[in-house]
């Protein structure tokens, strides 16, 4: 074959040679290189030396071809470091050794502000030397009462809480409610604005008690009022009065009972409602716990005479005995004289208004309550009678008025009938009340 080419004269025989040594270098090379070792590590610091054509076989086993895998660099809480096997690494660890040199090193504070980091073997020392290991030791976070919050160095605090500044958020907020009944903490910069939406520190402001005529009462919030005055329940009356609503006073003569009268006055209580009690001075003198409770409620207590007398067929100056005798009594009892009087049987003449040197109130609604002693017809009666401006007449000494009482005062207010003292419904109306003058309504 050589031959055979070299006849041909196209390939020399120098090629010839040159691609076989090429062929040949080739097939060597490739030889030698299935031929190579190669050394391979191990976790544990042990190495090995293996034929290239193994390498994968050993990295599946667990072995690596750079010795840099197999090592790591550890720190001591000095800052001293040592490169051991991935083997060793969990002894070192529990002689105290770290992986990441960021775990040797804290970041140290000073109270001024100055911060330094240091080898951990140092913070010992840095700690007994004023330092802190926690930037919130070294730190306070202080309020302004508009609020504004400011984080300090510790150094700086002082002259900020001579600023008016607080370190207890408790000091510059307040707890508000609103009238759906949710809550905030207000800075109290802001609890004006919140008082004009209608918020309040006092829970009880943004809450209303409400009743139903079978005698339940609740507490909503404002904002539910509406909703349940739709499904039959009515707000108890509150002192403010609004003018423009219906108002009307009950008046009860003769009293106080210690039997009744605390009956009548349960209920008024009950459903924040107030009236007038022209009391008898002789029913008074041992009964001067109801009258403070008439006026802790609210309610007005008139003169309505000692002994209850026909003051026509009396002498001025027993007419006015009867009147200064019972004044006496009850200004021991409240602290005041009463302002209003009521005569009994509704008998005066001039002479008996200027004995008496007050405003007499009479009334626009007898009930007869005295006469027919029926719970139910006195309740008919302040029915089908009760006007804005009445005075209504009844007796608080009759148990069958007491109960009437109570289901009086409930549908009056579920009709829109503010229930108010004489003296409230004169005002209210535009009464200015005098001596010398008698008074059956205000209309
Ligand atoms: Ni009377």
């Amino acid at each position: 074959m050589f031959f055979h080419i070299e006849n041909k004269g196209r390939y020399p025989m120098k090629r010839i040679i040159a691609v076989l040594m090429a062929v040949t270098i080739c097939f060597i090379t490739s030889s030698v290189h299935a031929q190579e070792k190669i050394l391979m590590y191990s976790d544990d610091g042990h190495s090995i030396t293996i034929a290239y054509n193994k390498v994968d076989e050993y990295k599946n086993a667990g072995w690596h071809t750079d010795k840099s895998e197999v090592t790591r660099v550890m720190y001591a809480a000095d800052g001293s470091e040592i490169t051991v096997y991935l083997a060793e690494v969990p002894d070192y660890i529990a002689d105290g050794w770290f992986e990441n040199k960021t775990d040797i090193l804290k970041t140290l504070y000073t109270t001024d502000g100055q911060s330094i980091t240091v080898f951990l073997s140092e913070v010992r020392n840095y700690l007994d030397n004023g330092w802190y290991d926690s930037i919130d030791y070294v730190t306070r976070t202080l309020y302004s009462p508009d609020g504004e919050t400011v984080t300090l160095f510790l150094s700086q605090v002082p002259e900020y809480l001579d600023n008016g500044w607080h370190e207890d958020i408790g000091e510059v907020t307040t707890l508000m409610y609103a009238p759906d009944g949710s809550e905030r903490y207000v800075f109290l910069a802001d609890t004006k604005a919140y008082g004009i939406m209608g918020w309040s520190t006092d829970i009880r402001d943004v809450q209303r008690e409400m009743f139903a005529l079978d005698g339940r009462k609740i507490t909503v919030f404002k904002a539910d009022v509406e909703a349940y005055k739709n499904v039959g329940w009515y707000e108890v009356q509150t002192s403010e009065i609004d003018p423009s609503k219906p108002m009307l006073a009950l008046t009860f003569d003769d009293g106080p009972s210690s039997v009744t009268t605390p009956v009548v006055l349960d209920t008024l209580e009950y459903y924040g409602a107030r009236a007038t009690f022209f009391v008898l001075g002789s029913m008074s003198k041992n009964n001067t716990s109801l009258l403070k409770r008439m006026s802790q409620l609210g309610c007005t207590i008139g003169n309505h005479t000692y002994g209850h007398p026909d003051l026509k067929k009396l002498s001025d100056k027993n007419i006015k005995s009867q009147f200064t005798r019972t004044d006496d009594i009850i200004k021991n009892a409240v602290g005041f004289e009463p302002t209003i009087i009521r005569p009994p049987y509704g008998s005066y003449n001039q002479r008996v208004m200027q004995a008496g040197e007050k405003p007499f109130i009479l009334w626009s609604v007898d009930t007869l309550d005295w006469k027919y002693r029926d719970a139910e017809y006195v309740k008919n009666h302040v029915l089908n009678n009760a006007r804005d401006g009445a005075i209504i007449l009844m007796h608080d000494i009759h148990a069958s008025t007491a109960e009437a009482v109570k289901s009086i005062v409930p549908e009056l207010l579920a009709r829109g009938y503010q229930l108010v003292t004489v003296d409230e419904l004169a005002m209210h109306k535009g009464y200015t009340l005098e001596s010398g003058k008698s008074y059956a309504s205000f209309r």
